[in-house]
């Protein structure tokens, strides 16, 4: 018997996603990479934006032939769509051959679900409105060895940026105990990851709902850091109002952790981060820069940005642009505004043309690739450390701590680090030379 997982959305869901591979393989089921021959499909998904909405919507729609073709097929729905208002009414209405769904807070029941839906074979809409629980004790199986293991740290977000429908389908924030989270770095530092990457909607708020002031981020970073072996901490993602000197210091400090930091702005402008919610000023992100360059000079900071957001004008948008040209990030991902219902930006007049987002988004999107391609420019001279992921002919293919491709013109030991000299940057392509 065979399981399929899709995986829509954010690092988040695509370890929720591994979470319910270790349920399903409990149950005996062993992984296909094609969806035609499973016997449970998963659909883990997304509703961060319409346009990820749609593209489920449409990919549930194609599994109706498959159902046909194999009525004891089970095809499951869950994550953070489900989870949206109405959204598992909708689903059975549309798609009557879904026969589980289920939302975020109740991931850790899947193997219930299969097993009573394989005995009853009546439909279950199980999606829990509030549950704040933390689950340990699922079995994992990873997607990639060695690479990277995800690790959760806390989970949910109390924001309320006013875009943003994260809170309403993730739950209110709460933190992991820290002895949980330092388990299970160590049990995967001991079967040979590389990376580890701890995971939070906001991993600087860490620690803020447990009643011990030595239990924060800065903290955590360190106990992790003291793990011993051949390993590297990533994180993601930080929020402007909270990222501490703190935090900055103790990355500096420690070799093991990387020195990139996803620290989204969302908009350039004071009264649209105002009306976002998002409770800092330009000025702030610029403090912050400076105290992140200061401490580090070549961390890797990228960045997310809405464009569209309502009332943004034509100068809200250039400050955004001026901004991502003053601070010249390492990477911007940047999205049009898309309205979520029951969100307070949903409710907002001033709504922007999609035409201008499109606009808006295209400028932003040439003068981040323009800064990226003199950044990759800078770089050449310069030693950095990269994984070794795969010898082709007399090169290897290697990845920095931020992901970026460098070609190295020799054989390497895969899954090890090393220092390499970027030696040119040409069509795009980083190549090195080991030091
Ligand atoms: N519309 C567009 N982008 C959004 N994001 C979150 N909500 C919305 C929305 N309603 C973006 C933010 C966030 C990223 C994960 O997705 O930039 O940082
Ligand atoms: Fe959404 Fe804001 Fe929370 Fe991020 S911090 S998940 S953007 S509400």
């Amino acid at each position: 018997m065979k399981y399929f997982i899709k995986t829509f959305g954010c690092q988040m869901n695509v370890h929720d996603s591994e979470k319910l591979a270790g349920m399903l393989e409990n149950l005996g089921y062993v992984s296909t990479n094609t969806v035609n021959d499973a016997d449970v499909i998963v659909f883990n998904t997304c509703c961060i934006r319409d346009g990820v909405e749609q593209k489920i919507l449409g990919n549930i729609g194609a599994l109706k032939k498959l159902k046909k073709k194999n009525p004891n097929l089970i095809i499951a729905i869950c994550g953070c769509m489900t989870q949206a208002e109405g959204r598992d009414k909708l689903i059975f209405e549309k798609f009557p051959f879904v026969d589980i769904i289920f939302g975020t807070h109740n991931i850790h029941l899947l193997k219930d679900y299969i097993t009573k839906f394989n005995e009853s074979r009546k439909k279950i809409d199980d999606v829990w409105e509030k549950e704040n629980g933390i689950y340990e004790n699922i079995d994992i199986v990873r997607d990639n060895m060695f690479s990277n293991g995800w690790v959760n740290i806390n989970y949910g977000c109390n924001n309320f940026c006013s875009y943003c429908i994260v809170p309403y389908v993730r739950g209110r924030e709460r933190s992991r105990q820290m002895s949980d989270i330092i388990a299970e770095v160590k049990s995967l530092v001991d079967s040979g990851y590389r990376y580890v990457t701890l995971l939070g909607q906001n991993v600087n708020s860490y620690g803020n709902d447990i009643d011990d002031s030595d239990v924060n981020f800065a903290n955590l970073l360190k106990k992790v850091a003291e793990i011993p072996g051949d390993f590297k901490i990533k994180f993601m993602t930080s929020h402007p109002k909270d990222l501490s000197q703190q935090v900055v210091d103790t990355i500096k400090s420690n070799d093991k952790i990387c020195k990139c930091i996803h620290l989204p702005i969302q908009s350039g402008s004071n009264a649209i981060l105002k009306s976002m919610n998002r409770k800092y000023t330009r000025e702030h992100y610029f403090s912050l820069i400076k105290m992140i360059r200061d401490a580090i000079p070549d961390a890797y900071i990228s960045t997310d940005i809405i464009v569209g957001f309502p009332g943004e004008t034509e100068k809200d948008f250039m400050d955004t642009y001026n901004l991502v040209k003053e601070v010249r990030f390492d990477g911007v991902f940047a999205f049009m505004f898309s309205r979520r219902s029951g969100t307070v930006a949903d409710k907002m007049e001033n709504q922007i043309d999609e035409s201008v987002k499109k606009d808006r988004i295209h400028a932003l999107l040439q003068l981040s690739k323009q800064i990226t391609k003199e950044k990759n420019k800078e770089i050449v001279g310069k030693t950095v450390s990269v994984m070794a992921i795969k010898n082709e002919n007399n090169e290897c293919i290697t990845q920095t701590d931020s992901g970026k491709t460098v070609v190295v013109n020799a054989q390497l030991k895969e899954n090890v680090f090393y220092n390499v000299k970027i030696i040119k940057f040409i069509n795009n392509k980083l190549y090195a030379e080991l030091v």
